[in-house]
């Protein structure tokens, strides 16, 4: 027993040295990881914090992309009492460090070297005024799709490669007898779709429109043809597509039931949940006509402004623990996603998973990496918005054709600046 205490109390010692800071009190987390991959993949973090003696308070708030979860946040701001840390995207955190509202997380980042390690284009997010301000746990990606092999393989059995081969595969799922396009109809799916869509018309046409949110690539006539191909691509999927959610849709192509979801790779988190094996079971490519092109997220944990000597060593040592690169390769390899420092090994990766890593350093490297507009980081959440209203007019038929839903974006962009 007194040898059990002591070991207990040398690992607090250790990690209050560590932290500089008193010990450790529970965390409490904010965060939308509610399906059945996702949660695996919280519960390595769980598992990994509980192993320094540091408990977890759950705050899980459903809702794919995090827009639920973000308003929990904003209730719990005003009233004054935030949660330790919050799983957060891109301009989200940004937003919220401006206003004031986050920590500082230097001391934890000096000491584990983070400039060094973390790409430029996620620091732009986990920075605020030269601080750190949140440890970026993983690389998501938005332009991949997950096809169903066997379905694959009866409809020919070739990836498609360009826009009328996937237009030919789906119609050839079509003809034998399962639904193509597995989707969920919410706006931030719809909206995903459209990132793998608008860089499928060209690198510097998806950073004029959604980086640059240049009013003449918005309205133009390779706006109008990105909107005719997600009306296009409204015809493939089920009736009831509306308001499904998209593990949902990922469960259709694990069990046959539809040929391919379009879909970040957060969706391999559920066929792996679901036992089934890259190559074999499934496919993944990346959006037809994007390959060598990335639209990423990045989920950061942002800390926020707590009272507290423990509440602060909670967050620290939450932070020390997300960035430390064993724990990133665990926790990424059942995520789908891929490390956010570019210093772990990609040996315990699946296949998708290597490709995603070997994807996201050749695109970082040729300029070809851009931050997902459906996911918060290639525009503020106010525009984010109104390209998910005009996103999902057109995918539901609200404007007659591509031009008009072109036009209607450029107004809705404009109006939301
Ligand atoms: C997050 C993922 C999450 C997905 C679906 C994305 O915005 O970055 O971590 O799995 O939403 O919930």
């Amino acid at each position: 027993m007194r040898g059990f205490v002591g070991r207990k109390l040398t690992i607090v010692a250790a990690l209050m040295a560590t932290t500089g800071l008193a010990q450790a009190e529970d965390v409490e987390v904010l965060h939308w990881w509610t399906s059945g991959g996702e949660a695996a993949a919280l519960n390595v973090l769980k598992d990994n914090l509980k192993s320094q003696g540091i408990g977890w308070v759950d705050m899980p708030v459903a809702g794919g992309g995090g827009e639920a979860a973000m308003t929990a946040l904003a209730a719990r701001v005003t009233a004054g009492d935030p949660p330790t840390a919050v799983q957060m995207l891109g301009f989200d955190i940004t937003d919220w460090a401006s206003q004031g509202a986050l920590g500082n997380l230097n001391a934890v980042a000096t000491e584990g070297g983070w400039d060094a390690v973390v790409p430029t284009a996620l620091q732009k997010f986990s920075k605020y005024d030269g601080n750190w301000i949140a440890a970026p746990v993983n690389v998501h990606s938005t332009n991949w799709v997950w096809i169903n092999k066997a379905a694959l393989d009866a409809a020919g059995g070739k990836a498609p490669q360009n826009w009328d081969e996937l237009i030919a595969v789906l119609d050839k799922m079509k003809a034998n007898g399962i639904t193509p396009l597995a989707h969920g109809g919410q706006p931030w799916q719809d909206a995903t779709i459209f990132d793998g869509i608008v860089l499928s018309e060209g690198n510097d046409f998806y950073k004029a429109a959604f980086i640059d949110l240049d009013p003449a690539a918005l309205g133009g006539d390779q706006m109008a043809d990105a909107f005719n191909k997600l009306i296009t691509l409204r015809g493939y999927v089920d009736d009831n597509f509306s308001g499904r959610d998209w593990n949902l849709a990922s469960a259709m192509v694990i069990n046959g039931e539809g040929g391919m979801q379009m879909m970040g790779d957060w969706a391999k988190g559920e066929f792996l949940k679901a036992g089934k094996v890259p190559g074999v079971d499934f496919v993944c490519i990346r959006f037809p006509g994007t390959q060598g092109s990335v639209t990423f997220n990045s989920d950061q944990f942002a800390m926020f402004n707590v009272q507290g000597e423990g509440k602060q060593a909670a967050q620290a040592a939450m932070a020390k623990d997300i960035m430390d690169p064993a724990f990133q390769s665990a926790f990424n390899v059942v995520k789908g996603s891929v490390p956010a420092r570019t210093d772990v090994p990609n040996d315990a990766f699946d296949d998708c998973g290597k490709k995603g890593m070997v994807d996201l350093a050749e695109a970082n490297t040729a300029g070809s990496l851009f931050g997902s507009m459906a996911h918060g980081h290639a525009a503020p959440a106010a525009v984010k918005n109104a390209v998910y209203d005009v996103v999902t007019g057109a995918f539901n038929g609200t404007y007659p054709d591509g031009a008009t839903a072109a036009a209607a974006l450029a107004e809705a962009v404009a109006a939301a600046q």
